[in-house]
């Protein structure tokens, strides 16, 4: 009587029942492309979703506008008459230095304009004082010295005022602030194109060629007189 033929042995256990592959080593190498597939699907996922669930970190960032210190003379206590026109405090119109208008738009770094946001700016008279006991409080009454403006939706401010004028051991500067309702967001100062006073100034000196670049801006003939266009962009 002849001899059965047995099944084919297992390559890796006694069992004859399963052929000569052992179950388990067709489960690992069924895991094993699992997670390579896995890995694969979740790098390709790691690259492409930035772009897929936040669009906005697809697009160029804005650079932060870079901060300047705040100066020792920013007001105690803010004046009674703190709109966005420096040229007229109370019934004082001011006279002295020439009138301009300072203005801009302000945006987060995605370019969303910061509406309801307030900019104000100060800063010294035609004559170099600031509204301050530290600065002997020698201002011109008539010169409002500081101002804050609302953004509308359009993130745009503006301000009339007078073109900056130096002080001994600054060039001239006008402060900038801004805020939001329950946080302070940024405070630099603005300069002026060409004025011969930047290049002996120790805070514009330290600026970087991109600090400068963002924070000089020059003064242009409109319309309505001389302007100055001031973008500041904060990380909101
Ligand atoms: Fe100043």
């Amino acid at each position: 009587m002849p001899h059965p033929i047995p099944p084919p042995a297992c390559n890796t256990c006694p069992d004859l029942t399963h052929g000569t592959t052992h179950p388990r080593a067709n489960s690992d190498a069924s895991t094993t492309r699992r997670t390579l597939l896995q890995r694969t699907l979740w790098s390709a996922a790691w690259v492409t979703a930035p772009a897929m669930v936040h669009p906005a970190l697809a697009q160029a960032r804005l650079q932060p506008t870079p901060r300047q210190t705040e100066g020792p003379y920013y007001p105690v206590a803010l004046p009674a008459d703190s709109d966005g026109d420096l040229l007229r405090n109370g019934t004082l119109q001011y006279a002295q230095g020439q009138p301009v208008w300072v203005e801009g738009r302000v945006t987060d770094t995605a370019g969303v304009p910061l509406a309801g946001g307030v900019v104000e700016i100060w800063q010294c008279d035609a004559d170099g004082r600031y509204h301050h006991p530290g600065d002997g409080n020698k201002a011109a009454p008539s010169f409002q010295g500081f101002g804050r403006v609302t953004l509308g939706r359009d993130g745009r401010y503006r301000f009339r005022t007078i073109r900056p004028a130096p002080y001994t051991g600054r060039t001239p500067h006008i402060h900038f602030k801004v805020r939001l309702p329950q946080r302070e967001l940024l405070t630099t100062q603005m300069y002026v194109a060409g004025d011969p006073g930047n290049a002996r100034d120790f805070l514009w000196n330290n600026l970087s060629e991109a600090g400068r670049a963002a924070l000089t801006v020059p003064f242009t003939q409109s319309s309505d007189g001389p302007r100055a266009e001031f973008a500041l962009v904060v990380q909101a």
